[in-house]
């Protein structure tokens, strides 16, 4: 990637987002880079994915609609009630029509970034494990997880599918139908791994 293109985003994110989490897209950003490199997936656009992953994580309620609106956008009927999923809709299609125009790799990446989906393609699964591992993150097994995206991906996204589970039910929110196939998925690829 250009210089020039870094520079870009980090100025589109300077106007977007609060310090903490630009400070989070460029960690995503580079370890979405290595996740690639690691993988065999194209390292440019993972890091274009890092960076405008959380584009719209900071905008009202009405700017989401709005977005929606503009856009036609699709969110279904768990989405609509959970506020925290609404910026994967409204970025992904911001993206995908003005930013990183007609991506449909990126599109994906980041539309399934919050609640990961059944089927994700290679470039999702590494914007999902990059979003629980980056550098900033500190939770206390954060090296564990970091060692296993570099070791076995499917397994990562499995483990922080659960971490994402657990502390939905922890709180007693609703949890998203799609992480709940999207775990059992990885689950059984874990399950015929060990047969
Ligand atoms: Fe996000
Ligand atoms: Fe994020």
């Amino acid at each position: 990637m250009e210089s020039d293109e870094r520079v870009r985003w980090r100025r589109l994110l300077e106007k977007e987002l609060s310090s903490a989490r630009q400070i989070h897209s460029e960690g995503v950003a580079q370890c979405a880079r290595q996740l690639a490199k690691h993988w065999g997936a194209d390292p440019d656009k993972a890091e274009r994915a890092g960076w405008l992953h959380d584009l719209t994580k900071e905008k009202s309620k009405e700017e989401h609609f709005a977005l929606f609106e503009q856009f036609s956008a699709d969110p279904d009927e768990t989405e609509q009630q959970i506020p925290n999923l609404w910026h994967a809709v409204s970025g992904a299609w911001l993206v995908f029509r003005c930013l990183v125009p007609n991506d449909l790799e990126i599109f994906s990446a980041i539309r399934w970034h919050t609640t990961g989906c059944p089927g994700m393609t290679l470039l999702d699964k590494i914007l999902y494990a990059a979003d629980f591992i980056e550098p900033n993150r500190n939770y206390f097994d954060v090296e564990f997880y970091r060692r296993e995206a570099f070791r076995d991906l499917d397994n990562a996204l499995r483990l922080g599918m659960r971490w994402n589970l657990l502390s939905l039910l922890e709180k007693q929110v609703p949890v998203h139908p799609r992480t709940v196939e999207a775990y059992n998925e990885q689950t059984r690829k874990q399950e015929r791994n060990l047969l």
